[in-house]
C-alpha cells in the first residue's frame, strides 16, 4: 500500500519572525531547487510553527508545496476561551494541518484523550488534517505496558470520521522526545505495527493500510534512514532537528 512519506517539523515554542522567515524560506528554496533539477519530492513536507507565525510561514512557503500546520487547536469553533485558538482561525491563517495530543500538551496542560479527540474533531470540521500524537512514558515501557498504553490512547483520541486522507497518527515515545535517546528501528516498528493493527479493527483494512503513522522522538539526519525504512513508519514528527534547514532537509533526503 503506497503511503506518501510525511516529514513534519514541530517547532514547539521556538523562533521569532526573522527565524521563521529564514527557515520556511530556506526550505521553500530547497524545494524549488529540487524541482529545477527536474526532481519531484517523493515526500510531503509540513512545518508547524507557533500560532503567531502561521501566517508568515504560510506566506514564505507559498507555491513550494510545503504545508503549514498548528501545534494545537481548541475543541470549540469560537467563544469565550481566553488565550485559545480555533481550528477555523488556523485554517484562515493559511495552515492545513493541526497537531493534537502532543505529550507536552498532555503533560503541561493535563489534556485527556477525550479532549484530544474533541480537538481533532474540531480540526476536521474546520477542514484541517489532523496529526494525533500518542506514546508511552519510560515508566510505562519498563512496566511492559507500551502496546496497551498506545492502543488505549489511540482508541480514546482518534476522531470520529477519521480517514487516511484526513488523519495521521504520530507515535512519539515520551522518553525519546528531546532526549537524544531515539527508539531503535525495531522498537518503533513493533509499536507502529500494533497501531496499524488497532486501526484495522477500528477503520477496516483499507483505511488502516493507507493511514500514515509517523515516528517522533530524537529523529535526526543520521538515524532517519533506518527508521523511515521500517515497513510501518511513514514519516517523522521532528522537533529539535526541524529548526535548521540543514537538519530538516537532511531528514527529507533520507526518504
Ligand atoms: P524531538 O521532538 O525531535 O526534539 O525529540 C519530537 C516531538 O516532540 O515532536
Amino acid at each position: 500500500m503506497a503511503r506518501k512519506t510525511l516529514i513534519a517539523g514541530n517547532w514547539k515554542m521556538n523562533g521569532l519572525k526573522k527565524d521563521a522567515k529564514a527557515l520556511a524560506g530556506g526550505l521553500a528554496r530547497k524545494m524549488a531547487a529540487l524541482r529545477k533539477k527536474g526532481g519531484r519530492a517523493n515526500f510531503e513536507m509540513l512545518i508547524c510553527p507557533p500560532f503567531p507565525l502561521l501566517g508568515l510561514a504560510a506566506e514564505a512557503v507559498k507555491g513550494s508545496g510545503i504545508r503549514v500546520g498548528a501545534q494545537d487547536c481548541h475543541a470549540e469553533a469560537s467563544g469565550a476561551h481566553t488565550g485559545d485558538t480555533s481550528a477555523q482561525l488556523i485554517k484562515n491563517a493559511g495552515a492545513s494541518y493541526a497537531i493534537v495530543g502532543h505529550s507536552e500538551r498532555r503533560t503541561d496542560h493535563a489534556e485527556t484523550d477525550r479532549e484530544i479527540k474533541a480537538k481533532a474533531e474540531a480540526a476536521l470540521a474546520a477542514g484541517l488534517k489532523v496529526i494525533v500524537c500518542i506514546g508511552e512514558t519510560l515508566k510505562e515501557r519498563k512496566a511492559g505496558q507500551t502496546l496497551n498504553v498506545n492502543r488505549k490512547q489511540l482508541r480514546g483520541s482518534l476522531p470520529a470520521g477519521a480517514t487516511a486522507a484526513n488523519t495521521v497518527i504520530a507515535y512519539e515515545p515520551v522518553w525519546a522526545i528531546g532526549t537524544g535517546q531515539v527508539a531503535t528501528p525495531e522498537q518503533a516498528q513493533e509499536v507502529h505495527a500494533a497501531i496499524r493493527k488497532a486501526l484495522k479493527s477500528k477503520l477496516g483494512p483499507a483505511e488502516a493500510g493507507k493511514m500514515r503513522i509517523l515516528y517522533g522522538g530524537s529523529m535526526k539526519p543520521g538515524n532517519a534512514d533506518e527508521l523511515l525504512s521500517q515497513p510501518d513508519i511513514d514519516g517523522g514528527l521532528i522537533g529539535g532537528a526541524s529548526l535548521t534547514v540543514k537538519d530538516f532537509w537532511g531528514i527529507a533526503e533520507a526518504v
